[in-house]
């Protein structure tokens, strides 16, 4: 089966002054359909240059990224992503800014203003649809970020530390909000975090990436069944999991 998003032999280069800096090197990794990974990794190790050119932002130096057998030239609506500064117009009102994103479909009003609504309803944002920006907390800004995303009703959806500028509790909540969604919607998921509770609790896989140059250090399963559940969060399997995706995260061994 074709994987919905595949990474063969992706190198990133930039030059420097005298050298060549390799941002990734020669980095595979098939996502299948449906599947929800999250990729971790020091610092500078390439994930968000990874997910940038899945998300047809970035181009490889070498090697290809496919979506659906085929390679990625630029964005475009089978893929929303969702960065960690949400970006929306301080002007719109939380319907606005999702509707917004739907201009670029060429769907008619009505059909728009439906979608939006189910995907503020979604979110959990219904209450506040008619709300500017800045009367809402964080938390709530990325959820109309990700009611954005869901509106356009992406194949795949990739997120880059959405929840980094969050508060703890604000984003367990949304942890749990996105996968009530992704298991109503079954879309594509690649999700970067630097937290390595985050990436257990919401994956079917972690990847973990290292660095200089950025490549794939290891894949960790993560066999938990869904729903997750805060059960989950405190139970001895999901501890064996995480401490191994952290041994593998802090202990790396340089390169060869
Ligand atoms: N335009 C650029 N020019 C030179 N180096 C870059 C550029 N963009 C990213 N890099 C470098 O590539 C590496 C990977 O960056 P990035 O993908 O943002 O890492 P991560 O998201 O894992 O923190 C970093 O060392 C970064 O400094
Ligand atoms: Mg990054």
């Amino acid at each position: 089966m074709t994987a919905k998003i595949s990474f063969r032999e992706v190198v990133k280069t930039y030059p420097m002054k005298d050298t060549t800096f390799t941002a990734l090197d020669r980095v595979s990794l098939d996502v299948a359909d449906q599947e929800f990974v999250t990729v971790v990794g020091p610092s500078g190790c390439g994930k968000s240059t990874l997910l940038n050119m899945a998300a047809g932002l970035a181009e490889p130096t070498a090697g290809e990224v496919l979506v659906d057998g085929v390679p990625v030239t630029g964005p475009g609506p089978d893929r929303g992503v969702i960065f960690q500064q949400y970006a929306l117009f301080p002007w719109l009102t939380v319907r606005g800014n999702v509707e917004f994103g739907l201009k670029l479909t060429g769907l008619p009003a009505e059909e728009r203003r439906r979608r939006a609504e189910q995907a503020i309803e979604l979110v959990g944002l219904s209450d506040f649809a008619d709300a500017l920006p800045k009367t809402l907390s964080g938390g709530m800004r990325q959820r109309c970020a990700i009611a954005r995303a869901y509106a356009v009703d992406p194949q795949v959806l990739l997120m880059d530390e959405p929840f980094g500028a969050l508060d703890a509790l604000t984003r367990v909540q949304m942890q749990d909000q996105l996968l009530r969604t992704w298991s109503r919607m079954r879309r594509t998921v690649m999700f970067i975090t630097h937290d390595v509770d985050e990436a257990v609790y919401l994956a079917g896989r972690v990847v973990v990436m290292a660095s200089r140059p950025g490549r794939v250090h290891t894949i960790v399963d993560v066999d938990l069944p869904y729903p997750r559940t805060e059960e989950m969060r405190f139970s001895p399997e999901f501890g064996r999991i995480r401490n191994a995706v952290w041994h593998s995260v802090y202990h790396q061994a340089p390169a060869a």
